[in-house]
């Protein structure tokens, strides 16, 4: 179908959230590292222990034990795994609505994905969790997308019952809540991430958290040596000695974030104050339903997802909206969000030769089929549904625009016309 002519176009800032709060503090601190000549995070000349401090404080604004940065959250992802002892002839229930680190984290352990519905939330549907448990359920892995929290209470609940541990990968959703329990405090152990297009961000960069001793030193060995450091020294006699994947974080990174940091509540506050004006102002619209959202303080909101009555709607609210400048994706175009985007998973592809770990003989009875139709009520809902990121900049001038172009792709979909008759 044709996009009809725009009457108006926007030019909203890029969706970085983080970056657009850099100014002199940011560069001040990078500047500290540099002149300090002291870049690495474990010793140094003029040792600052940027990502020591930083570490401490993550612990302490979340209330947990332990934070181990790390260079990204992917690898924070593959220490995790190894912090559990994820691996061959175990399943690790993730939602089909994801970011393949999410999932690459699970198969590169050797351990078998098992895909969860998402509901209305976009996050895991914790009914679907409970019947895809089995006795080889290792772990569950909820995932908190476009800035909202899973339902953890019912999550936990499960987990709790049913004796399985839970990774929260808060990569998108770092300052969300839920009723006042910041997400990286329900589970077992939690990862965060830094990358750029993250609520606070060093460009690249991840840290985990958790209150387990164990899975803690087990983490910190599996991220950088596969022994532990301890007092800028590796432990080589631990006893958590494994292999490690040298994914240390940076001192200059490390700066950066903790000045971020200081700075993350007042990002996530100016993008949900923006997203629900922006929702507000909109809530006239016939024809589409916001994401399911139980906890508007607790939303980190940098995304709007909005749900069409039909695929089709979604399709051309989505090129409407495109070609008047407003960033919006139709979600089974999200890439390598959606689990049947992902030919590395659909395919079942190995970075080996032996084609582990879908042959290895623990996991032959637990292999699954992951092409499209695996999950119908994911593959339904992403079907008829948009996302919009919110930049976390806007002024209130920039949300009309935003909320005018909305309304004139919504009219130009013919949405109201199509759901009143
Ligand atoms: C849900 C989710 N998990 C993990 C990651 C990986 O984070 P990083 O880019 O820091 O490795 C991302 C990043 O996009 C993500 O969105």
């Amino acid at each position: 179908m044709n996009v009809s002519e725009p009457t108006k176009q926007v030019s909203l800032p890029r969706e970085f959230p983080g970056v657009h709060y850099y100014g002199e503090d940011e560069e001040a601190a990078a500047l500290r590292v540099i002149r300090q000549r002291s870049p690495f995070r474990y010793y140094g000349a003029n040792f600052l222990a940027e990502a020591d401090s930083l570490e401490k404080e993550y612990a302490a604004r979340l209330g947990r034990r332990y934070a181990q940065a790390v260079s990204s959250c992917t690898s924070g992802l593959a220490a995790a795994m190894a912090a559990f002892r994820v691996g061959p002839g175990q399943e690790v229930l993730v939602p089909g609505f994801f970011w393949v680190s999410t999932v690459a984290a699970i198969v590169r352990a050797g351990a078998v994905p098992v895909l969860v519905e998402i509901d209305e939330s976009f996050t895991m549907d914790p009914e679907d969790l409970e019947r895809k448990i089995t006795p080889s359920s290792k772990l569950i892995l909820p995932v908190h997308m476009c800035g909202v929290p899973s339902d953890m209470p019912a999550i936990m609940a499960i987990a709790r019952r049913r004796g399985i541990a839970v990774l929260e990968d808060c990569a998108q959703a770092n300052g969300a809540m839920l009723h006042g329990k910041p997400v990286g405090t329900f589970g077992d152990l939690a990862v965060f991430s830094f990358q750029m297009n993250k609520n606070i961000t060093a460009g690249e960069g991840g840290i985990i958290v958790t209150d387990d001793e164990t899975l803690y030193l087990r983490a910190n060995a599996a991220h950088d040596l596969g022994v532990p450091w301890s007092g800028g020294l590796p432990v080589q006699d631990s006893p958590h000695a494994m292999w490690g994947a040298g994914a240390r974080m940076n001192e200059i990174a490390a700066a950066i974030i903790r000045v971020q940091l200081r700075k993350l509540d007042a990002i996530t506050a100016h993008m949900r104050a923006s997203k629900y004006r922006i929702r507000e102002a909109l809530s006239d619209l016939p024809g589409l339903q916001w994401r399911r959202i139980k906890d508007r303080e607790g939303d980190s909101g940098p995304f709007i997802v909005a749900m069409f009555a039909t695929p089709e709607a979604a399709g051309r609210f989505a090129r409407e909206a495109s070609a008047r400048g407003l960033t919006c994706t139709h979600l089974p175009d999200y890439g390598l969000h959606v689990y049947c985007n992902v030919k590395a998973l659909i395919e079942k592809r190995s970075n080996s030769a032996d084609g582990f770990p879908w042959t290895h003989p623990a996991n032959a009875a637990l292999v699954r089929d992951y092409r499209r139709g695996a999950l119908p009520k994911t593959d339904e809902l992403l079907a008829r549904s948009v996302v919009c990121p919110v930049p976390s900049n806007l002024t209130p001038s920039q949300e009309n625009e935003y909320t005018a172009v909305f309304r004139e792709a919504h009219g130009a979909a013919g949405i109201g016309r199509l759901i009143v008759t």
